[in-house]
């Protein structure tokens, strides 16, 4: 069996130097979208939502400061690596702000080309609240839910190191045609505010990685990516700035909990597969 080990640093990623260039097969990842101070913007009313230049002038300010963490997540791919992106444009008062495009042209800066995309909701809306969602005021007023994508990145000479194809099911190969995913959002083991769906990043880990492969996740969160390339005989690693997240991320993988806040700014935890 596989070493699977996970490591979870309490740190910045624009740092990963504890990662050789090259070293990782496979980086998922979910970036923050803004800053905290818009994140009551965001989560306010619409009406109150009036500054869009301004707002959008933010985020770009905001992504550009994650530029140092893109870098290292391409000199840590190198030309073998796959890195994976969930993102999603940020709906601002009537208009939809085109952050997935943003994130897309901060890889490409830094060598990391978009290969392909496909789209996912993890949210449903129910019958009930249909009329209420489509048609306010009676006509005129169009809204489709929002959908999150996942841009799937890779140096531009990029070569698989699978030398024969994946064996899949019929409709697991149908499911992966289709662009546009409904995933379970991630309910159990719910810890972080923007958990990415659970599922999403198991077929993605299935796809771009084997067995003992290293898998990064430079935003950890909630630390799930960490939690199932373990179950997936994967190694991994994870950076996560937040104390707070860090310490729960950490015991979600342990499956205890700890005293949170008690560690230094550089702690790094290393645990082995149970
Ligand atoms: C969108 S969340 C990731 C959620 C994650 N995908 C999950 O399923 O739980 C982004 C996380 O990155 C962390 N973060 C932001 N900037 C960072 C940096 N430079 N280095 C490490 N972590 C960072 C934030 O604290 C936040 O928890």
């Amino acid at each position: 069996m596989p070493e699977a080990n996970a490591t979870l640093i309490h740190g910045d990623a624009a740092d990963m130097a504890c990662i050789g260039p090259g070293e990782a097969q496979l980086v998922i990842t979910s970036p923050p979208y803004f800053p905290p101070e818009l994140v009551a913007q965001f989560s306010g009313s619409r009406r109150r939502q009036s500054d869009l230049e301004g707002t959008w002038r933010h985020i770009e300010t905001f992504a550009a400061s994650l530029s140092p963490v893109f870098s290292e997540i391409a000199r840590i791919v190198g030309r073998t690596g796959i890195c994976c992106i969930e993102t999603k444009d940020v709906v601002y008062g009537d208009f939809r702000l085109p952050l997935s495009a943003l994130h897309a042209s901060l890889a490409r800066g830094h060598g990391l080309w978009t290969r392909c995309s496909l789209h996912f909701r993890s949210t449903g809306i129910k019958p009930a609240h249909l009329p209420n969602f489509v048609l306010r005021p009676a006509c005129g007023n169009f809204r489709t839910l929002d959908t999150s994508t996942l841009l799937i990145c890779s140096h531009p000479r990029w070569r698989s190191r699978r030398s024969t194809p994946m064996k899949l099911d019929r409709t697991t190969s149908l499911g992966l045609i289709e662009p546009y995913w409904r995933l379970t959002p991630a309910r159990h083991l719910r810890i972080h505010e923007h958990q990415s769906p659970p599922d999403l990043i198991r077929r993605m880990i299935e796809l771009f990685s084997l067995p003992g492969d290293l898998v990064v996740d430079p935003f950890a969160g909630s630390g799930q990516v960490l939690r199932i390339a373990r179950e997936l005989q994967r190694r991994s690693v994870g950076y996560e700035r937040d104390l707070a997240r860090h310490d729960a991320a950490w015991s979600l993988l342990v499956g205890r909990s700890i005293q949170t806040g008690a560690a230094g700014a550089d702690r790094a935890v290393r645990i082995s597969r149970a």
